[in-house]
């Protein structure tokens, strides 16, 4: 029988990570379900973890839902560990992208100078539950979430020295999800190829014949949101960019391939409806309230607003292929042992794999072309850099991190940034 932690129950995709279980009963024979958080997301944790009874209930299933905040305490023996946490909260979010906002510059949850700060925040807390991990489950697989995913499963890998993890995002699923209806296919006639890292990868598609149908799903991707996840402002990509790549880049690539655009609307909308984070809390209030409904046993439409709608499914079809060694087709955060050349062998890619009893076993990408592998290899590198400044606390990493990220101009003024962000989250950041 199995225990299942996850940490960051509190979080409003809960129910959906609850659905997912319940779909997959007969696969997964779980006795424990255990909900973490800490005391400020005590409120939330209680509200939604009685959703989670409720649906356990009216699905007929006499599967124990704990709520806690004693983290060891869940970890105890557990069997598989899936973390979904926010350190500091909403309020670090806003941050995250005022900040960079006023000195010009885009920061996003996991983009600019946001995203490096959400992992220097986040860096420490997964180390420690790592550490934890060593003495409460040692045999536990670990799903990661918690963005940026990419680099926190770098971190879990690198320095916790915790090979039992893969990491996931909806993004690779959403593609998968609805491109295939664009050239009138369905996903099982259809092979997918992707590589890159989280939030910035590239896939390939082709038919069941061996042809590939790329730039026909890209003919049409064009008309639409094309699995664009609900957070990121559709600016679409240049055509005759795409035509020489010969490939389809994740949504996150127009943070980089339309920077100027993506700042001016972020900038736009910062006067209007707020930042991201302040949209998502109007949201998450909305879905709170029909949580707290006693009558409610299901997930609600209203989760589909947010930009991680389907993430949770992921975990638990991760969980399950490696339960039953069901050697599935996902897209992982993982070691990349040369599946894609370009990059480290030794260093964490997200990259089509099988996923069984043997963890997640990359697929061979082959190389990128030039432009590709230039940005790949800078992203890839500013990860590691970003990685050690969040485990060393040493400035002058950090201030690297920044100089690297393309979305922060270099200068006094990226240095001053740096300086206000490190004070602005001074008690979330214990190593600096
Ligand atoms: P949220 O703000 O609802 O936070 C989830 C919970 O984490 C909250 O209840 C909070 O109290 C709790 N928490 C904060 N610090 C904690 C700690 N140290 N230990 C345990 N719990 C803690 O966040 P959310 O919007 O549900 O997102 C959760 C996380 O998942 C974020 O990191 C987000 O970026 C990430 N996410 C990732 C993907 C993906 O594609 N990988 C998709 C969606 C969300
Ligand atoms: C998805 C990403 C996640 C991200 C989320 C933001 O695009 O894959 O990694 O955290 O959406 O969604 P939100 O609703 O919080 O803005
Ligand atoms: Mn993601
Ligand atoms: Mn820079």
């Amino acid at each position: 029988a199995l225990k299942m932690v996850t940490i960051g129950g509190g979080s409003s995709y809960t129910p959906e990570l609850i659905e997912g279980y319940i779909k997959r009963k007969d696969q997964l024979p779980i006795k424990e379900i255990w909900l973490v958080d800490i005391p400020a997301g005590e409120e939330k944790l209680n509200i939604v973890g009685h959703m989670a009874k409720r649906m356990v209930k009216a699905a007929g299933l006499d599967w124990e839902v704990h709520l806690t905040l004693n983290r060891r305490e869940a970890l105890q023996d557990a069997d598989f560990v899936s973390t979904q946490f926010r350190v500091g909260l909403m309020q670090a979010r806003i941050k995250d992208e005022r900040i960079p906002g006023s000195y010009g510059f885009l920061g996003q949850e996991t983009n600019g100078a946001g995203g490096i700060f959400k992992a220097f925040r986040t860096v420490p807390v997964i180390l420690d539950i790592v550490k934890d991990m060593k003495e409460c489950c040692p045999d536990a697989w670990l799903i990661n979430f918690t963005n940026p995913s990419g680099m926190i499963t770098e971190a879990i890998q690198t320095y916790g020295k915790w090979d039992k993890v893969i990491g996931l995002c909806n993004v690779p699923v959403m593609a998968m999800m609805t491109e295939p209806a664009l050239i009138g296919k369905q996903l099982k006639d259809l092979t997918y190829k992707f590589a890159g890292i989280d939030h910035f990868h590239w896939h390939r598609v082709f038919d069941n014949t061996g042809r590939e149908v790329t730039m026909d799903i890209v003919a049409k991707m064009y008309e639409g949101d094309a699995g664009l996840p609900k957070n990121i402002f559709n600016v679409q990509f240049f055509r005759e960019q795409l035509e020489q790549m010969k490939m389809i880049p994740c949504g996150y690539h127009r943070y980089y391939y339309r920077e100027q655009e993506m700042l001016d609307h972020s900038l736009e909308e910062f006067k209007g409806e707020g930042t991201r984070a302040q949209q998502v809390m109007r949201i998450e209030k909305e879905l709170f309230d029909l949580y707290k409904d006693p009558n409610l046993d299901y997930k609600p439409k209203q989760l589909a607003e947010r930009g991680g709608a389907h993430y949770s499914d992921a975990a638990c079809e991760a969980i399950a292929s490696i339960y039953a060694d069901k050697r599935t087709h996902m897209v992982v955060s993982t070691l990349n042992r040369g599946a894609v050349p370009d990059l480290p062998t030794d260093h964490v890619v997200e990259v089509s794999a099988q996923v069984g009893a043997a963890g997640a076993i990359p697929l061979t990408f082959g190389h990128f072309q030039p432009a590709e592998r230039g940005w790949l290899q800078l992203m890839k590198n500013m990860e590691l850099v970003i990685d050690e400044a969040a485990v060393t606390g040493d400035y002058g990493l950090a201030l690297q991190a920044f100089t690297m990220n393309p979305m922060i101009r270099s200068g006094q003024k990226a240095k001053d940034l740096l300086d206000e962000m490190l004070v602005a989250n001074k008690q979330h950041l214990p190593q600096f």
